[in-house]
């Protein structure tokens, strides 16, 4: 018996044949929902049930020093849940249910399979909500969130997913379980373990169950687009609105010119919010939890500012069905992705007052750049997080590095990050002195090599 088949033996007697993938089985597989033609290469694809199946799978992985990649909802950008052909893939897929809504504590007990929209849609009928969503909400994972810290569409108000975890069950690489699953929103008893394991991209732990926290649904949902002149005015235009509507202001999303132009592509000509041509283009969202902000209190708000000057155009959403139409340009990034070739995504962050500036520098290297077919800037403005996707015409690994550094070197400038929300993975990680320390990184290195000694957890990712 070879050493392969050994390990798949073994496996089998730990998840049970149903929950073993090999052959061809692995091979239909990918490692992103974007790139489904490529065949995932991996020893073999293991959907553990239970924590305690996934603990006994990492117990068998720490003996033989075999390597682990977990898989979510394979929405990543940055690389983290690839696979180079050597690596057990653990999918989360089987871990999918919601095991407890508590009203009255406003919490959610889920696995770590659960996908986020299924999770939003069941908390609603509880009357609850849970705030942090993204276009991919409809294949993303809960587990995948908290291990990439997902952030997204709301989070100038509500946080990022840091934000919504009280409690988290971890397994360790040796098979360890770390247990904390409490539903506690105040927990100062010594370290908080769970932060350690948020963001880590996977390399620290696996994470199988949470406690998540909840808020109380909003009453009503505004939305409105709303076109500007200049990103002076999209600065004033923030505070104003912050000012009058304080925390009833939940979205902020700017986009450029030609970007707002693409995105409306996906609407087929049906239904454009406003003309193509203004500089700039905000789509805006109020939630109320007493559903007092009518979308009149919206439309005479924005009327106020046309007649200021401050915005050049406005349009309201008039019913659900124009809201969704309205968020679907934002948020149906595949459309713009199936617009490009060799596509690189960057999704930098810098203090909010100096996007402008920084735009107009980047927009200046891309231009210049003669490799570069097309680009799309965009972005969750109030969190100060910009969006690019560069389209090239060839891809090569120069013309790759030379676009990266386009973007990420003028960051340091502003004291700005390489990754606001999307991490690390494989794609930025020989990026990270731009925004690291040297101290920070060795510290990373040492509490990688303090929980993964042996270095099996999704080897190669961030550091
Ligand atoms: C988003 O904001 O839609 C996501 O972060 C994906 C992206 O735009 O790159
Ligand atoms: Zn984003």
């Amino acid at each position: 018996m070879t050493a392969t088949n050994l390990t798949l033996v073994r496996i089998a007697e730990i998840v049970g044949a149903d929950n073993l993938l090999v052959g061809d089985a692995v091979s239909e597989r990918f490692v992103h929902i974007w790139k489904t033609h490529i065949p995932l290469a991996a020893v073999a694809v293991v959907t553990p049930t239970s924590v305690e199946q996934v603990s006994a799978v990492m117990r068998y992985c720490h003996q033989t020093g075999l390597s682990v990649v977990v898989h979510g909802g394979l929405t990543n950008m940055v690389g983290s849940t690839e696979t180079s052909g050597i690596e057990l893939v653990i999918s989360m897929e089987k871990m999918n249910r919601i095991l407890e809504l508590d009203v009255n504590s406003k919490t959610a007990f889920v696995e770590a399979g659960v996908i986020l929209e299924h999770l939003q849609e069941e908390v609603k009928k509880v009357g609850l909500m849970f705030p942090v969503t993204f276009g991919a909400k409809g294949s993303a994972q809960v587990g995948g969130m908290i291990a990439t810290n997902a952030g997204g569409l709301r989070v100038f108000r509500y946080g990022m997913t840091r934000q919504w975890v009280l409690g988290l069950e971890v397994v360790m690489s040796d098979g360890t379980v770390i247990s904390g699953l409490k539903k506690l929103v105040k927990d100062n008893s010594g370290l908080d373990l769970k932060q350690l394991f948020i963001g880590s991209e996977g390399v620290l732990g696996i994470i199988t169950r949470a406690v998540l926290r909840l808020s109380p649904a909003s009453g009503g949902r505004h939305t409105a687009f709303v076109a500007l002149e200049d990103f002076g005015q999209v600065l004033v235009f923030l505070r104003s609105m912050e000012l009058t509507l304080g925390g009833a202001l939940t979205a902020f999303e700017l986009i450029w010119k030609d970007t707002y132009q693409r995105m409306c592509g996906v609407l087929k000509g049906g239904g454009i919010p406003l003309a193509f041509g203004y500089p700039l283009y905000v789509l805006l969202e109020i939630s109320t939890s007493t559903g007092g902000t009518s979308p009149n209190l919206l439309e005479q708000l924005l009327e106020k500012y046309l007649e200021e000057g401050i915005v050049l155009d406005a349009a309201v959403a008039s019913s659900e069905s124009e809201q969704n139409r309205f968020w679907r340009i934002r948020e149906d990034v595949d459309h713009l992705v199936s617009q490009c070739t060799f596509d690189q995504h960057f999704d930098v962050s810098l203090p909010i007052a100096d996007i402008g500036d920084y735009v107009d520098g980047i927009r200046r290297n891309l231009d210049a750049e003669p490799g570069v077919d097309t680009y799309f800037v965009y972005g969750h403005m109030a969190d100060g997080n910009i969006h690019v996707v560069v389209s090239k015409k060839y891809d090569s690994v120069d013309l790759i590095e030379r676009v990266n550094n386009l973007i990420y070197s003028p960051l340091t400038n502003y004291g700005g990050s390489i990754s606001a929300e999307h991490g690390i993975g494989t794609h930025k990680k020989a990026y990270l002195p731009y925004c690291r320390s040297k101290e920070e990184l060795d510290l990373m290195r040492r509490l990688k090599g303090a929980l993964d000694p042996k270095g099996i957890l999704n080897p190669g990712k961030i550091i």
